[in-house]
């Protein structure tokens, strides 16, 4: 491709250095959707005549094919897959294919490919969070009644519902989805004409190529066009985003699968057993979930230390971008794919939970709560619940179960109606804000999320 200053070949160790076409060939479709664009403008200029364009596009989308079929033959000497399907074109129509990258580089070219493929990846990816965000929902609602016990510290804190616990991860990938929703708009914006790095004396129209390409707008700066990989940085935080809050389910989804839990069971399905243990049945899906967090913060470093040190503007250093994005996109859908799966299929102990959630314990604040509402102040009600929590771990006593005297002798403010406070069902429906996990809270949420992932 640049035969004209060189006199001898590239070394081979620097063709199997440099090559990005094992992994970039994937850009196939979204480079040839590019280059006939980009042949468009060219026609509407007059750089290519109606003939030339026709060749050039009928070429390219027989290249498509090719591809799809698995009939092509990359080379690694063609180093990439923008020179790989232009030499291609060039072998099969001739001259009209050597007019194709007229006022264009590989610098802008890579730009638009890579701003595309993002482009179709976020979509498909918001569809994967969209439909696991509904196994969660439809979960939540087959188990509304189910009451187990809410954790801070991991040590037992106080009642919530199941659909509550989960719905909390819904909001989490909500979150995700709207972050790559902005991250889509702010880099759906077309770079080619950009050229190298300085645009080009044949001035195509620029927004005509963006318009046909499905960009919203054209970049401004051509420097900053070629050079700007922040969509990718952007991306891949996301990912590691979503990473983690899958990470941080997997964790509690593991403690509720273990015999000292006991709160939900995985079908054989989706665990797996042991080499040696018999009686194992492993959440390793969870595990695996949980681990791939380390790739995925891994892969947002490779590209924030990649690009931290470059001057304006291309330097090899991007192509290092492909990789590490690449990685991240199949290990997000994949991950977001079994889990959706995995999900679906799980089954909730309701008794179980109830046991764990029926600790008098739980309901300290809510005692405490009930001498606020005799008018006591908060912090004084506190310590005269403390006193009785004592109490019931001297006697071996639960707390719901001491007599009105052993509370009376803590403190008259102590009624008879305290041991109101110990039944379930009303500690839940009194906490009617909204926001906090009530039946009718809960009820309304899954009805607002069915609604809202439709749209
Ligand atoms: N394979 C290259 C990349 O991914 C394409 C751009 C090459 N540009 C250049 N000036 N060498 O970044």
């Amino acid at each position: 491709m640049w035969k004209g200053r060189f006199s001898k070949q590239t070394a081979d160790l620097v063709q199997q250095f440099g090559e990005s076409i094992s992994y970039d060939w994937r850009m196939y479709r979204q480079d040839i959707r590019g280059s006939i664009a980009h042949a468009r403008a060219q026609l509407k200029f007059g750089t290519l005549t109606q003939e030339e364009f026709d060749s050039i596009e009928k070429g390219l989308k027989e290249i498509e094919t090719e591809i799809e079929a698995g009939e092509f033959e990359f080379s690694t000497e063609l180093e990439d897959i923008h020179m790989n399907i232009e030499s291609a074109l060039t072998a099969r129509i001739g001259d009209a294919g050597a007019k194709l990258h007229t006022a264009r580089s590989r610098n802008d070219q890579v730009a638009t490919d890579t701003r595309l493929y993002c482009r179709d990846e976020a979509i498909e990816i918001e569809g994967l969070i969209r439909a696991f965000q509904s196994v969660l929902v439809k979960v939540a609602k087959d188990n509304q009644e189910v009451i187990l016990p809410g954790y801070t510290h991991l040590q037992r804190g106080q009642p919530v519902l199941f659909s509550h616990h989960l719905l909390a991860y819904v909001e989490m990938l909500d979150r995700d989805l709207g972050r790559l929703r902005d991250c889509r708009q702010r880099f759906n914006v077309s770079p080619l004409g950009s050229g190298a790095l300085a645009g080009s004396t044949i001035n195509l129209d620029r927004n005509q190529i963006a318009e046909e390409l499905g960009f919203d707008t054209i970049t401004r700066n051509s420097m900053d066009a070629i050079s700007d990989r922040d969509y990718i940085a952007e991306l891949l935080f996301t990912f590691s985003l979503i990473g983690t809050h899958l990470s941080r389910l997997s964790e509690d989804a593991i403690l509720w699968c273990s015999a000292e839990f006991g709160f939900v069971t995985f079908s054989d399905e989706h665990t797996t057993g042991s080499s040696l243990m018999p009686q194992k049945k492993n959440p390793d899906v969870c595990e695996i979930t949980r681990g791939k967090t380390g790739r995925l913060n891994g892969n947002l470093v490779s590209i924030l230390t990649a690009i931290k040190g470059l001057p304006l503007t291309y330097n090899r250093d991007l192509q290092e971008d492909k990789e590490p994005l690449f990685d991240s996109i199949d290990t997000i859908k994949l991950t977001l794919q079994v889990n959706t799966e995995m999900f679906a299929e799980m089954t909730i102990n309701n008794e179980r939970c109830l046991e764990a959630a029926s600790d008098p314990l739980l309901l300290a604040t809510d005692l405490a709560d009930y001498l606020v509402k005799k008018g006591v102040p908060f912090r004084s009600a506190h310590e005269l619940v403390g006193k009785a929590v004592a109490i019931s771990a001297d006697t071996h006593t639960p707390l719901d179960k001491l007599s009105l005297e052993q509370l009376q002798s803590i403190s008259d403010a102590y009624e008879a109606d305290a041991f109101d406070v110990f039944d379930l069902q009303t500690a839940l429906n009194n906490r009617t804000n909204l926001g906090a996990p009530n039946f009718e809270n809960s009820k309304k949420l899954i009805e607002f999320w069915e609604t809202e992932i439709q749209s």
